[in-house]
C-alpha cells in the first residue's frame, strides 16, 4: 500500500483493466531496467480531455523517435484515453497518464528482437493552481542544464529532471530555470517564457527542450490577444532582466514566476502579459 495512492483505482495494463493494487509488471521490463520508454500526461477538466489530439500526436512522435512499435493507431490511443476516463468515473479535473516501454526482455542493451511493448494508463486527480499561486507567483533558482541532448523526446528516463526538481526543493523554491551554457532551456517539468517590453519569448523548439503542448497553445492564445511572440535563443542575462517570467505545463497550466535567484522578477507581482494569457487559458477550459 502506497500512502496517497488508491489501490482500488482502475488502471489499464497491456489490454486489461485492473485494480492498481493488482497491476504488476516484470522486473525485466525495459522501462524499469533502462528507462526505455516514453509517456504522456493529458489534462482533463470536468472529465473531458484538453488538447488530447496534440498530446496523442506527440505520443506517436515519441514512440517513433525511439523506435517502439506499439501497434496502435492514434484512434486506438484516443479510445484508450476515453475508456479510462469513463471506467474511472472521472467527472472532475484529472490527468490521464500514458506510458509505453519497449517491453520485457533479457537484460541486453540492444533492442530485443521480439518484445511486446508494455502499455500502462492511469487516471489521477488534478488539483488546478489555486488563487494563492496565481496571485503571488512561484519562486525559482537558476541551474545548469545537465540533461542529455534529446530533451524533445518525452522519455521516462527523467533522472536529470528529477535531480533538477530536487535542486529547487533543496534551495527552498518551487522550480528551476535550467541553462544550457548561457542560454535558457526549460524548467524541471515545464516550459519557460519571458516577457520584455510587452513581447513574449520562449526558447526555440529544438532538441534541448520538450516542446510542451502548451507551447503551441499559448503561442495561439498570444496571437489572439495581440501579444507579440518570438521563438528564439534567450540568454541568462535577458532572463535576469525580464519584466515577467512564466512557466507552462499540463498540470501547472500557466503560472507566473515572481522571484528568481532571490530577486524580484520585474516588480515582483504577476505581470499584465501573464494575466491576459491566464484569462485566455481559463476561458479555453471553461469552453471545453
Ligand atoms: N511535464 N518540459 C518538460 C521537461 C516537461 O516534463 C513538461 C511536462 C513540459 C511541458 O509540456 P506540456 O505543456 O505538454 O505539459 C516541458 C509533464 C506535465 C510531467 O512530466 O508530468
Amino acid at each position: 500500500m502506497i500512502p496517497g495512492v488508491d489501490n482500488d483505482s482502475i488502471v489499464y495494463l497491456n489490454g486489461d483493466y485492473v485494480r492498481l493494487g493488482d497491476a504488476t509488471i516484470s522486473v525485466l521490463d525495459r522501462g524499469f531496467i533502462f528507462g526505455d520508454g516514453i509517456y504522456e500526461v493529458v489534462p482533463c477538466y470536468g472529465g473531458k480531455p484538453f488538447l488530447m489530439d496534440n498530446h496523442l500526436a506527440r505520443l506517436q512522435r515519441s514512440l517513433k523517435a525511439i523506435r517502439i512499435d506499439a501497434g496502435r493507431s492514434t484512434q486506438d490511443w484516443q479510445d484508450l484515453v476515453l475508456q479510462m476516463l469513463s471506467r474511472s468515473g472521472a467527472t472532475g479535473d484529472c490527468t490521464v497518464y500514458l506510458q509505453v516501454t519497449r517491453g520485457v526482455a533479457k537484460r541486453e542493451h540492444g533492442f530485443p528482437p521480439s518484445a511486446q511493448a508494455t502499455v500502462f494508463c492511469m487516471v489521477s486527480p488534478l488539483k488546478r493552481p489555486g488563487q494563492q499561486v496565481r496571485q503571488q507567483g512561484m519562486t525559482a533558482v537558476s541551474m545548469p542544464d545537465e540533461r542529455w541532448l534529446h530533451c524533445e523526446i518525452k522519455s521516462v528516463s527523467l533522472l536529470g529532471n528529477v535531480l533538477a526538481k530536487q535542486y529547487a526543493t533543496d534551495a527552498g523554491v518551487d522550480e528551476v530555470l535550467q541553462f544550457r551554457g548561457s542560454h535558457l532551456s526549460e524548467g524541471s517539468s515545464c516550459n519557460i517564457w519571458v516577457v520584455k517590453d510587452g513581447t513574449l519569448s520562449a526558447p526555440v523548439r529544438d532538441h534541448l527542450i520538450l516542446e510542451g503542448i502548451r507551447y503551441g497553445f499559448l503561442e495561439q492564445l498570444a496571437a489572439q490577444a495581440g501579444i507579440p511572440f518570438q521563438s528564439r535563443p534567450i540568454t541568462q542575462e535577458e532572463v535576469a532582466h525580464a519584466d515577467e517570467i512564466m512557466l507552462s505545463s499540463a498540470t501547472k497550466e500557466v503560472l507566473p514566476i515572481t522571484q528568481l535567484d532571490g530577486k524580484a522578477v520585474g516588480n515582483g507581482i504577476p505581470g499584465p502579459v501573464y494575466q491576459r494569457l491566464r484569462a485566455a487559458y481559463d476561458a479555453a477550459i471553461e469552453a471545453l
